[in-house]
């Protein structure tokens, strides 16, 4: 269903790879709801995934940028003004990646290289394209910008591994810059803190069917899906609540409240019973 939420609005939207990509279906959530933006992911990307059926979809020009680079970033932002016919509006960095959870490097013997390019992956990036807009002054007041993130930031997942601590980074970065955007440009900056969702960055973690099972019964509304994501996502666009700021959005279901299910635990009681 759609309610025109955010009709004249123009936004970037960083990370749809393929169509289970958070991304993606923010996408065309956003296209429904009436707004209009520029598509971009990471030149390598573009070539596995399908953002061109993406694109002629929802009638978006796509802009290619490694999101590390603020050479990119910079070209990203000029031009997306450009074919958008003003400054922006709203921002969607969904961009996630480690190496060492990639090639299954332990927690306790990471590879420091892998780890600082997932650091500047997934959660320096962030900082750069805030930075970017920012230096441009290419937000319009009360425009928001969102990120995604996990619980792991605050409480142990030990297969999260490095991921944990960019997003711990990650939403350091959404409250110190949030004040900054807030106070001189009135735009607003949140992360939400997504469930496990079955898309190729989140499958890459490992027991990820057992820690997405675990969360569904955990939740007393189960898991958010990747279409309730973009859904709320959306409501942080619009002008619907145009004073949060600077905050850690928990999506899921319920379970960061919880400490056990009636549901874990009869599975638990099972178990011990075997
Ligand atoms: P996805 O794999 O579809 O999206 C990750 C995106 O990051 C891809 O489009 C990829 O091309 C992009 N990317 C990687 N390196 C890049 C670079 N250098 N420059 C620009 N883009 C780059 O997976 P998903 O799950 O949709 O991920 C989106 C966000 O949601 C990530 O931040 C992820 O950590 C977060 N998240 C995912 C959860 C899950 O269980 N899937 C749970 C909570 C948060």
């Amino acid at each position: 269903m759609s309610y025109n939420l955010l009709k004249g609005k123009r936004g970037i939207i960083f990370g749809a790879l393929d169509e289970n990509s958070i991304a993606w279906k923010t996408a065309e959530r956003v296209h429904e709801e009436g707004g209009t933006f520029v598509l971009t992911n990471a030149p390598v990307a573009m070539r596995m995934g399908q953002i061109n059926a993406l694109a002629e979809k929802t009638g978006s020009q796509i802009i290619p940028a490694d999101a590390t680079s603020e050479e990119d970033l910079q070209n990203l932002v000029e031009k997306s003004m450009e074919i958008l016919g003003g400054k922006i509006d709203f921002v969607l960095h969904s961009i996630g990646m480690s190496i060492n959870v990639r090639k299954g490097k332990h927690y306790t013997d990471q590879n420091y290289a892998w780890t600082q390019k997932g650091t500047d992956v997934s959660a320096m990036s962030f900082h750069k394209t805030m930075q970017t807009l920012y230096k441009q002054d290419a937000m319009n007041e009360w425009g928001s910008i969102v990120a995604l993130t996990y619980m792991a930031a605050q409480r142990v997942f030990p297969d999260y591994n490095d991921m944990a601590d960019n997003k711990a980074y990650l939403e350091s970065i959404a409250r110190s810059f949030g004040y900054f955007f807030g106070r001189d440009k009135k735009v607003r900056v949140n992360t939400i803190s997504q469930s496990p969702t079955p898309t190729t960055a989140g499958s890459g973690v490992k027991g990820f069917d057992g820690f997405i099972a675990y969360a569904e019964k955990m939740s007393p509304l189960g898991n958010a899906t990747a279409l309730d994501c973009a859904n709320y996502t959306v409501s942080l666009f619009s002008d619907l609540t145009k004073r949060v700021t600077l905050q850690n959005l928990f999506h899921d279901g319920g379970f960061s409240n919880m400490g056990v299910s009636d549901a874990v635990m009869n599975a638990f009681v099972e178990g011990q019973d075997k």
